[in-house]
């Protein structure tokens, strides 16, 4: 079995789940997930796309080396491109949320055929639950994953209309009604953060009573 990071094998875990078709791994870089993927379901039918040459390159040497090239599809575009009809899970890992925010909102049109999107970024969570919820998608699993001193959380949508209110875009609906020791761990890490900006800056300014805002909200909950 292929070796590859534990954020990679969350990831992974939520695809293999359940029944897929056929998924795209947008942004793929050397493709080790869909290697990984192929391994645990020979069945999968998998594009592996990235903006660049490059990672494509090394993602095509690793699928040869593990004779994957007649099961993936390789493809240089920007996003999500013209999606293939078998196509009914997008994954997108290992980018920031504006970067992802723009693929699916550029891809939009491409999206109705889609059941699952699974999204691996480190940062401003809030911000990608409130814009993909927007697209008509909910949440439908979130795992907390700390590697290499980061923490990720990578997060399942499925089609669907629920409207989250604050907290639950803050913490996360699923995370919230699941709370575990990585929940704590990593709600903490995000006090400590914030406790420590506060040190350092002006306690009448704008962003001072965000933080103390935030904290009061993150004490409510840890
Ligand atoms: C840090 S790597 C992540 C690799 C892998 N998905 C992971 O999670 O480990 C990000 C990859 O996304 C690609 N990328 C960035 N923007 C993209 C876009 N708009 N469309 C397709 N690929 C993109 C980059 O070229 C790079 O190979």
């Amino acid at each position: 079995m292929i070796n590859i990071s534990n954020r990679l094998k969350t990831v992974a875990s939520i695809v293999l789940k359940q029944q897929t078709e056929g998924i795209i791994d947008v942004g793929c870089d050397h493709a080790l997930l869909d290697i990984y993927l192929l391994q645990n379901n020979e069945d999968l039918k998998i594009v592996a796309s990235d903006l660049r040459e490059q990672p494509l390159k090394s993602a095509k040497k690793n699928i040869e080396k593990y004779s994957f090239l007649n099961k993936i599809e390789l493809k240089l575009q920007d996003g999500l491109g013209r999606l293939d009809d078998y196509i009914d899970t997008v994954v997108i890992s290992g980018m920031g949320e504006e970067t992802i925010i723009d693929i699916l909102n550029s891809g939009k049109e491409n999206l109705k055929q889609v059941n699952r999107l699974i999204i691996s970024s480190n940062n401003k969570f809030p911000r990608l639950r409130k814009e993909i919820n927007e697209m008509g998608f909910v949440i439908n699993d979130e795992r907390i994953v700390y590697e290499e001193d980061k923490y990720y959380i990578i997060m399942e949508f499925i089609k669907g209309n629920k409207k989250y209110n604050k907290k639950e875009l803050f913490f996360g609906p699923f995370l919230l009604k699941n709370k575990n020791d990585l929940f704590y761990q990593y709600f903490n890490y995000l006090k400590d953060v914030d406790s420590n900006i506060l040190k350092d800056i002006p306690k009448d300014s704008k962003r001072a009573k965000e933080i103390i805002n935030e904290i009061k909200i993150l004490d409510e909950e840890i």
